[in-house]
């Protein structure tokens, strides 16, 4: 399965959100990660549906090829917004399951707009909830960090619970991707490729930098260097 890479928007300049967001495609992004929080999941507020509904047309390369807009929602409860961000033009939205109170009721809502649906699991949240729902899922999104801020230090236990989730999936013979999020830099993208993901949130590596192709470069090189 390819690698693919999905800059998260929390980390750029939110004065100048529609240029950053151009940038970053022109630097050759797969996708464009979208961190929605609710000041009551997690300790901070961002940005709602309105937002990606705004950025939404934006989100095509040079060449017009659409950029799918992965919706990482942080919020409780889930399945209003998630309905708010499939009409304003999200093309995965992930949930935290103990954030659902019907976790199976939310995905099928989810697929039910025609988005991909995927499960983000803490640091410290147990993988059970996938015995009963992974044949539905497109996506499972390994948090490692705490959810709520960027630019927080990689928590190596996500290692091993990557290497669960890569073994549950080969398990269920579902082309289901695996997406990291947290601390992903140049220096530790190779092991966690090892470990099983195949998609890769980075955000403050990325719009930290004063060259945002440098850096994807840098990524995809530790990547092929593996
Ligand atoms: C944290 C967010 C992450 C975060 C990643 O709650 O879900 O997507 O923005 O940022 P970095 O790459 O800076 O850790
Ligand atoms: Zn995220």
């Amino acid at each position: 399965m390819a690698h693919r890479i999905a800059p998260s928007i929390l980390a750029a300049d939110f004065a100048r959100l529609g240029e950053e967001l151009a940038r970053v495609i022109a630097a050759g992004c797969d996708w464009i990660h979208f961190d929605v929080m609710d000041n009551h999941y997690v300790p901070n507020l961002t940005f709602g549906p309105m937002i990606c509904q705004a950025l939404k047309p934006h989100a095509v390369s040079s060449a017009g090829v659409a950029v799918p807009i992965d919706v990482h929602l942080m919020v409780r409860p889930v399945d209003a917004l998630a309905d708010a961000f499939a009409s304003a033009g999200a093309d995965l939205i992930s949930f935290h399951p103990d954030a659902s109170s019907h976790v199976h009721r939310s995905i099928q809502a989810i697929k039910a707009r025609g988005c991909q649906a995927g499960l983000a699991f803490n640091p410290a949240e147990p993988l059970d909830v996938l015995d009963w729902v992974i044949e539905d899922l497109d996506l499972i999104l390994v948090m490692s960090v705490n959810p709520g801020f960027g630019g927080q230090g990689f928590i190596d236990s996500a290692l091993r619970k990557i290497e669960q989730v890569r073994a549950r999936i080969t398990a269920s013979g579902k082309d289901i991707r695996l997406e990291v999020d947290g601390g992903i830099k140049v220096d530790n993208i190779g092991r966690v490729a090892n470990a099983g993901a195949d998609t890769f949130v980075a955000g403050s590596a990325i719009f930290g930098q004063p060259d945002y192709g440098v850096v994807m470069q840098a990524l995809r090189a530790a990547l092929a260097r593996r």
